[in-house]
Formats: C-alpha cells, structure tokens, sequence
C-alpha cells in the first residue's frame, strides 16, 4: 500500500482528488488533513464507496499547526505529502490578505519543516514526494501573445499568488538546502464539481438559475486558461509518480477563453436546461461592474513538459466537460444549499456592494 498525506482536500481540488484517487489506484491510502474553513466540506467525501471509504481516514487540522503535523507525520510512514490546503480566492485576498500569508506562507513553512522531520525520521528515502500545488497566477499576466513557461520570471499581482509565489520559493529552497524531494505543480483555472460558488463559473451558473445580476468585471476580456478538475487530478498523479524531485511542471488545458464567451456560454446552456425562451435569454442579466484591482489580463500556460517528460495530456474537452460541470450543480442543489452558509452571503454582499 502506498500512504499519503493530503491537505486542504475537503476543497475543491483535494476533493475531486481524493475521490478520482482512491478510486483508480486501489493500492492507494490517504490520510487528509483540513482545517474546514468555509471552503472545505467533510460531507465531499462522506458516503464514498466502501472499498474507497476503508483507505480513507480524515483529521480536523490547521497547517499553521506546527504541533499537529509533527505529530501526524511521526505517528505514521507516509509515501509523501499532497499539499492543495490554501486560501485560494482572489478578490478575498484583496479584502483581507492576512490569513493568505499566514496559511499559504507559515502555513507551508511548517508543513515543509515537519515533513522534513518525518523524512529524516525514515531515513531521508528516496521515494519520499512532497507535491506543492501551485497556481500559474505566480508568473503575473501577459499581454495578448505569449504562454508561461517553468522559465518564465515570478510576477504575482494579488496578495493571494504572491503569498502562492512565496511559498513555491520556500518549496524550492527546501529542495535545494535540505535535500527534501519536493515538486512543484503551477495549474490553470480549473472548473468541475465541488467548486465553491464564489468562482466564476459555479458563481454564474447558481446566478443565472436564480435569474440574479451577472458581475462581469471590467471590459469582460481578461483570458484564463480553463482545465477540468479531473484532468488537473490526472497530471498531478503523473508528478507525484513520474515527476523528478527539484522539477517545476506547468498543468493548462490550452482552452484560453475570455470572461463574457465564458459567461454568454453559461447562459446558453443554462437556458436550454431551463427551457428558458430566446425572449427571456438569461444573457440580459449580464453587468459589467468595477473591475478586480490588479486584476491580470491574460493567463495561458505552456505545457509542453509535462507533455514531453510525464506523456500527460488533457483529455477532456471544453464545451463538454462545462456542460457535465453545470449538470452536476443541476443535480446537486442540496450541495449548493448546504455551502452557502451566512458567511457565504456576507461575502457576496460585501465583495459585490461597491462595484457598480
Ligand atoms: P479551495 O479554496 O476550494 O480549498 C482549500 C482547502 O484548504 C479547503 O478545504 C480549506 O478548508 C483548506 N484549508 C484552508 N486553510 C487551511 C489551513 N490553514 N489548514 C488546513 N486546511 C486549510 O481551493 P482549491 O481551488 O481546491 O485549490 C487547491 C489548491 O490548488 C490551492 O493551493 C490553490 O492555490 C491551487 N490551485 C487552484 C486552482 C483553481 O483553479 N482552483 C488552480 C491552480 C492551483
Ligand atoms: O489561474 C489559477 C487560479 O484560478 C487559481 O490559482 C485560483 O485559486 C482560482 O481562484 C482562479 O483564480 P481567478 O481569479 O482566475 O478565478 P475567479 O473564478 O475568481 O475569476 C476568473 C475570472 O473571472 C477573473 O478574470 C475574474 C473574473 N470574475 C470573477 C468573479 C468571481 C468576474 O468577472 N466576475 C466575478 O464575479
């Protein structure tokens, strides 16, 4: 049996993760750690099938905890450490950008220093893997042409990929003082299941049903390079087996798509799964309101290494992995209910009140 260690994997990523995971490597066990902020959700990976629910145990735990991750990471032998756990929204970090240093920088610093510890403990084996998991906001925005390379120079805009930046370094310096076999993963916008609705695409898909305001930001043509979750989970596997300790590995899905074709799309899909007449297109609920501050233009990852080094390659197509993705919110309105708690809407009232 192989044994990991995932944080933050009641999230959106970490869930999708540990559900695709357990279920194609049944020689896999995971031990998640996650503080449960209002982004993480136990009940994702309730009710798993019981030949997956057997390899999989939860603990409640904050990685700016540095008494607690000792003591997991010297209570049992781990394979690696899978590190999701991050504040990851944006315009959050704009508001508040203080948890964003303290968990994906201390955070990660403590997670580094006592995996360190648990690896020294097992006699530094080679096998050993911490996966950083990391976003390509860190490289900043680009102009229209151009893609991020692994060479691309650190230029991150918001406090959220700065405080990313700072951690890919930590992660990379662990590697090069101490020897530690980390790898580090920069990914693109992903979307699919799970996704809390404070992210674009749930966002307006939840908005359109309830025939609420659309908030587009700015002109509606910053670009983001959308890949499906599980495409993001697949490459991530081909790190943590395939990948070289020290390595960087650039994930996208080369589907680079403007803000507002993202958004008439959703409107189009939504209203024919609503039966909603051309008359009364859901597209008229679109506002263009006050745009992100620092808010990158262009996001386009190049991919090529991890094509060329791991052979992974997306498999999902954009169109129709987007309308799986709006049938999954469809079918899934007790998940929707159950997220959108009083904080939820405290934060959309205070993100959406001032953009006009
Ligand atoms: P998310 O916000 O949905 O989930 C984050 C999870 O981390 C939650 O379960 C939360 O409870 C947990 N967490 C937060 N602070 C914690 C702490 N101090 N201790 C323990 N757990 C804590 O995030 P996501 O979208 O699933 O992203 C996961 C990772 O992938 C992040 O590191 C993010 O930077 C990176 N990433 C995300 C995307 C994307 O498009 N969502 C793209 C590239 C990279
Ligand atoms: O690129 C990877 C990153 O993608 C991850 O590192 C982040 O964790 C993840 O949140 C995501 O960041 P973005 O800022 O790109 O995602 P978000 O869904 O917040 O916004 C996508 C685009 O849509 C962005 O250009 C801002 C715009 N937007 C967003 C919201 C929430 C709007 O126009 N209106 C909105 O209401």
């Amino acid at each position: 049996m192989k044994n990991y260690l995932i944080t933050g994997g009641c999230g959106f990523i970490g869930t999708n993760f540990i559900r695709h995971v357990l279920t194609i490597r049944p020689d896999w066990r995971i031990v998640n750690l996650d503080a449960l902020t209002y982004a993480g959700n136990p009940s994702n990976l309730e009710n798993l099938p019981s030949d997956l629910a057997k390899r999989y145990h939860f603990v409640r735990g904050d990685i700016r905890d540095g008494s607690i991750l000792e003591k997991i990471l010297s209570e049992e032998k781990f394979d690696g450490v899978i590190h999701f756990a991050a504040e990851s929204h944006v315009d959050r970090s704009i508001l508040s950008p203080e948890t964003f240093l303290e968990t994906n920088v201390m955070g990660t610093f403590r997670l580094l220093e006592a995996s360190l510890k648990g690896w020294h403990a097992l006699g530094k084996q080679d096998s050993f893997r911490f996966l950083h998991i990391s976003t390509d906001e860190v490289y900043g925005s680009l102009g229209p042409d151009g893609y991020f390379t692994e060479q691309t120079p650190y230029d991150p805009s918001s406090p959220y990929s700065a405080a990313k930046a700072s951690s890919d370094h930590l992660g990379r310096a662990y590697f090069r003082t101490y020897g530690l076999p980390v790898l580090i993963t920069n990914c693109s916008n992903n979307y699919g299941p799970y996704q809390f609705p404070e992210k674009l695409i749930p966002l307006m898909i939840l908005n359109i049903l309830e025939k609420k305001q659309l908030p587009v930001y700015g002109d509606g043509k910053n670009i983001r390079d959308w890949l499906f979750v599980i495409d993001h989970c697949e490459a991530l596997i081909k790190v943590i087996e395939e990948g070289v300790p020290g390595e960087t590995y650039n994930i996208g899905g080369g589907a680079e798509r403007e803000n507002i074709e993202i958004v008439h799309l959703l409107c189009d899909l939504m209203d024919s799964r609503l039966g909603r007449l051309k008359k009364e297109s859901s597209s008229r609920l679109i506002k263009y309101v006050t745009d992100r501050p620092g808010h990158d233009r262009r996001y386009a990852i190049d991919a090529t290494k991890i094509k060329k080094e791991l052979g992974w390659s997306p498999k999902y197509s954009f169109e129709k992995a987007l309308e799986s993705t709006v049938d999954w919110y469809l079918h899934n309105m007790g998940w929707v209910d159950s997220v959108r708690s009083g904080e939820y809407r405290r934060w959309i009232e205070v993100n959406y009140q001032d953009r006009s």
